[in-house]
C-alpha cells in the first residue's frame, strides 16, 4: 500500500487566437484559465479506488493508461478527482484532467516531473479522449502560461506586458471536440482552397495578437478577436448561441470578443477592462449565458519555458 498523500491542481485553459487551424498546420495563441481547474487528491488505501463526479469509466481507462506509460503498477490508493471546469464546453476540461493524472502518475512513481514530462504524459490521454488532438489544450495547461503554439515541436512562450482580463460566458451547449474537428476536416478536404485562405488569415492574426498582447496593445487585441471570431464563424464551427453572446458583450463595452475551443456551443470570451466589466457581464446573462466567470491572465510568468 502507497503511504502517499498530495494533491495536484491542474487549470483550465482559453484559446484566444487559432483554435481548429492549429488542428491543419496553423498555429495558436492560449492561455491558461487558474480561476477554474481539476484538483486531484491522493490517499492510501487497500486497493486502487476512484472517487469522481466526471466518467469514472474514462478516468479509471486513463489512469490506467498512464500508469502503464511510466511502466508502474496500478498503487493502492484513493483517487479523487473534482473539477469546476464546464465539460465539454471549450475550456479544456479533458486537457486539464489530463494533466492532473499525469503529475499524479508521476509522483506516485516517485519522480520529480518536469512540465514537459506531464505534457508529454497528459497529450497520451488527449489521444484516448479526441483522436488526434493538436496537443495545444495539454501544452498551455501544463506549462501553465500563455503560449503560442505551433506544433507540438514549436512552442514558445509569451510575455504578456499587462494582464488581461476577460470575461467567460457558457452558452450551456455541449459539444464533441472530436465531432466539431471532424467536421472541420471534412469541409477543409472538400475546399481547400477557401481552407488555405482562411488558414493563412488566421495564423496571420496569431502573429498581430502575439505582438499586441507584448506591447500591450489591448483595443487591438479585441479587434483581432473579433477577426477571428468571424474566421470561425465562416469555418462553421460557432453556433447561433454563441453568435448572440459575442454580439451582446460588443454592445456592452467588450474591446473584442470571440467563441473559444472547439464550438458549436460552449463557451465565448470577451475582453473587458474593469469599467465595461459588469455591463458586459449582465449583458452576456441577459442574452442566455447560463454560467459566466471573471479570469485575470497575469503579465509575465518568470519561470518561461524551458525549451
Ligand atoms: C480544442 O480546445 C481546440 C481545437 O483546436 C482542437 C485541437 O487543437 O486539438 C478545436
Amino acid at each position: 500500500m502507497s503511504d502517499q498523500r498530495f494533491s495536484v491542481f491542474a487549470p483550465g485553459k482559453t484559446i484566444l487566437f487559432g483554435e481548429h487551424f492549429v488542428v491543419r498546420g496553423g498555429q495558436a495563441l492560449a492561455v491558461p484559465v487558474s480561476e477554474l481547474g481539476t484538483t486531484g487528491k491522493v490517499s492510501p488505501a487497500a486497493e486502487l479506488s476512484f472517487c469522481c463526479a466526471a466518467d469514472v469509466a474514462f478516468v479509471k481507462r486513463a489512469f490506467f493508461t498512464v500508469c502503464e506509460a511510466i511502466g508502474m503498477a496500478p498503487p493502492a490508493i484513493e483517487l479523487d478527482l473534482e473539477t469546476t471546469l464546464p465539460i465539454g464546453a471549450g475550456l479544456g476540461s479533458s486537457a486539464s484532467l489530463a494533466v492532473a493524472l499525469a503529475e499524479i502518475a508521476l509522483r506516485l512513481a516517485e519522480r520529480r516531473p518536469s512540465e514537459e514530462e506531464i505534457n508529454q504524459l497528459a497529450y497520451r490521454l488527449e489521444q484516448l479522449a479526441h483522436g488526434a488532438p493538436s496537443g495545444v489544450d495539454n501544452t498551455v495547461i501544463a506549462y501553465r502560461q500563455p503560449i503560442v503554439f505551433k506544433s507540438r515541436k514549436e512552442i514558445r512562450s509569451l510575455n504578456l506586458s499587462a494582464p488581461l482580463q476577460l470575461l467567460i460566458a457558457d452558452t450551456g451547449v455541449q459539444a464533441s471536440t472530436a465531432a466539431v474537428v471532424a467536421g472541420v476536416a471534412q469541409r477543409a478536404t472538400a475546399n481547400s482552397a477557401w481552407f488555405a485562405d482562411l488558414l493563412g488569415q488566421a495564423d496571420a492574426l496569431v502573429d498581430q495578437a502575439a505582438l499586441a498582447l507584448e506591447n500591450a496593445e489591448l483595443e487591438r487585441l479585441g479587434r483581432l478577436l473579433n477577426a477571428n471570431h468571424r474566421l470561425l464563424v465562416e469555418l462553421g464551427v460557432s453556433s447561433s448561441e454563441l453568435d448572440r453572446l459575442v454580439e451582446a458583450a460588443l454592445a456592452a463595452g467588450a474591446k473584442g470578443a470571440k467563441m473559444t475551443g472547439a464550438g458549436a456551443g460552449g463557451c465565448m470570451i470577451a475582453l473587458v477592462d474593469s469599467e465595461a466589466g459588469r455591463s458586459v457581464g449582465a449583458a452576456l446573462k441577459a442574452a442566455g449565458a447560463v454560467r459566466l466567470w471573471s479570469t485575470q491572465v497575469d503579465a509575465v510568468d518568470p519561470r518561461g519555458a524551458q525549451r
